[in-house]
C-alpha cells in the first residue's frame, strides 16, 4: 500500500503533448479512476507510473520515494491492462503464480497465495485450466489474479473490462470494487466509462486533451463540476447546460433563459447580479427538476418554468423527460408514474440550492 505523489508530470510525443503538467496527491488506500475521452493522455499517464515510458519532464513518487527514473520491475506496482495476455501454454494456476516464480518466491508460498486469490476472486474451479478453455470474464479474473498474486505497493487497471460485454463489465466492476474493499490497495484504475469511474472511485481526475479538468471526490465532481466539459462529461444524463443572461429587478435578480424563461438567481451568484447582464451557462442535473405540484405555494409557482414536452423517455425506475424551454433543452428525471405526452405544457421548478453557474467566456464555474 501506498502514497502516489504526481508532481507536474509532462510528455510529449514528437510535437503532440500528452500530457500537461499533471499533479495529483493519492493516500493509502484510495481508488483513483482517470477517466475522459480517447486519446485525452490516460494511458500516457500510467505508463509513466509504471514506468514504460519515461515522462519529458515532473516527478513521480511512491511513498515519499522518488520513482520517476526507476525501472518498471524496481517499482513494486502490478499493472492490469485492457488486452489481458495471458501465457497460453501454462494453466491458470501457472499464470496467476508467473509474477511470484519471477520474483522467486517459495514454492509453499507461492500455493498458498494462488489460493488465496484463487478465492477472492472466485477461480478455485478453474485452476488447472488452459486459457482457450475460458470464457472471456473467466480469463480477464485470471489477469486480475496474477496482478494480485504480489502484494506490490500500487495496482494500475487501464480499461480493464472495456473488452467485455455489458453484463459481464457490471459483474466485474463489483468484484472490482469488493476486491478493493477487502485488500485496502491503493489502486489507479482508467476508463472511458464515467459510471464506472463514479462508482469505483474514491477520487476521479478528469482529463481531456493531456490535462486534469478536475480532481475530486465523485460526489465533487458531480454536483460541482469545475467547467463545463466536466459537467457534460460526467453523469448520465448529462448535466443540462443553459444559456443565460443575469438580470436585476422584478423581484430579481434573475437568470434570463431565453422566451421569458426564467430562475431565480441562486444565492451562490450574488455578486453576479452586481456586474450587469453577465452571459452565465446554467448547470442543473435532471434530478433536481421536478413538476410543480398541484396546490405549490405561490412563491413555489412564481419561480416555475413553463416548459413544452419535446420526448419522454421511460427508464423502468424512472422517466427522463427532455423539455423544450424558451428553446433550450432541459432534461428531468421524473417519476415513472406520471403521465406527460409530446407537446404538452407543463410547469417545473428547479431546486436553487442545486444550480451550478459557469462563466459563457471561460466555461469556468462561477459559483
Ligand atoms: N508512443 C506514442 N507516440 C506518439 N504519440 C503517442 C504515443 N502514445 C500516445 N500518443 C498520443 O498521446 C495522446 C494520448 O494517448 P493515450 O494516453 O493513449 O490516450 P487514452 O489512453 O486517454 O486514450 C494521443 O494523442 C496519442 O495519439
Ligand atoms: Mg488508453
Amino acid at each position: 500500500m501506498a502514497r502516489l505523489h504526481l508532481n507536474k508530470v509532462h510528455k510529449r510525443y514528437g510535437n503532440v503533448t500528452a500530457l500537461h503538467d499533471v499533479s495529483l496527491d493519492l493516500d493509502d488506500g484510495e481508488f483513483l479512476v482517470l477517466v475522459g475521452p480517447s486519446g485525452c493522455g490516460k494511458s500516457t499517464l500510467m505508463n509513466m507510473i509504471a514506468g514504460l515510458d519515461e515522462p519529458s519532464g515532473g516527478r513521480i513518487s511512491l511513498d515519499g520515494r522518488d520513482i520517476t527514473e526507476l525501472a518498471p520491475a524496481e517499482r513494486d506496482i502490478s499493472m492490469v491492462f485492457q488486452s489481458y495476455a495471458l501465457y497460453p501454454n501454462m494453466t491458470v494456476e501457472q499464470n496467476i503464480a508467473f509474477p511470484l516464480r519471477m520474483r522467486k518466491v517459495a514454492r509453499a508460498e507461492r500455493a498458498l497465495r494462488v489460493q488465496q486469490v484463487a478465492s477472492t476472486l472466485q477461480l478455485g474451479h478453474l485452476l488447472g485450466r488452459k486459457p482457450r478453455q475460458l470464457s472471456g470474464g473467466q480469463r480477464q479474473r485470471v489477469a486480475i489474479g496474477r496482478a494480485l498474486a504480489r502484494e506490490p505497493r500500487l495496482y494500475l487497471f487501464d480499461e480493464p473490462l472495456s473488452n467485455l460485454d455489458a453484463q459481464l463489465r457490471l459483474d466485474m466492476r463489483t468484484q472490482i470494487k469488493r476486491l478493493h474493499q477487502s485488500l485496502r490497495a491503493t489502486i489507479v484504475y482508467v476508463t472511458h466509462d464515467q459510471i464506472e469511474a463514479m462508482t469505483l472511485a474514491t477520487r476521479i481526475a478528469v482529463m481531456k486533451d493531456g490535462v486534469v479538468q478536475q480532481f475530486g471526490t465523485p460526489h465533487e465532481v458531480y454536483h460541482r463540476p469545475a467547467n463545463t466539459f466536466v459537467a457534460g462529461f460526467m453523469g448520465s444524463p448529462r448535466m443540462n447546460l443553459l444559456r443565460a443572461t443575469v438580470s436585476a429587478g422584478d423581484g430579481g435578480p434573475w437568470l434570463q433563459l431565453g422566451g421569458g424563461a426564467r430562475l431565480a438567481l441562486p444565492q451562490a451568484g450574488a455578486a453576479l447580479s452586481r456586474r450587469g447582464t453577465d452571459a452565465v451557462i446554467v448547470g442543473v442535473r435532471a434530478e433536481a427538476v421536478a413538476l410543480l405540484r398541484d396546490g405549490a405555494a405561490p412563491a413555489a409557482r412564481r419561480a416555475a418554468l413553463q416548459a413544452r414536452v419535446d420526448v419522454v423517455e421511460p427508464t423502468g425506475a424512472d422517466i427522463l423527460a427532455v423539455l423544450d424551454v424558451g428553446g433550450q433543452e432541459l432534461t428531468a428525471r421524473l417519476d415513472p408514474e406520471v403521465s406527460l405526452h409530446s407537446g404538452q405544457i407543463v410547469a417545473v421548478c428547479v431546486d436553487p440550492g442545486r444550480v451550478v453557474l459557469f462563466d459563457a467566456r471561460s466555461q469556468q464555474r462561477l459559483a
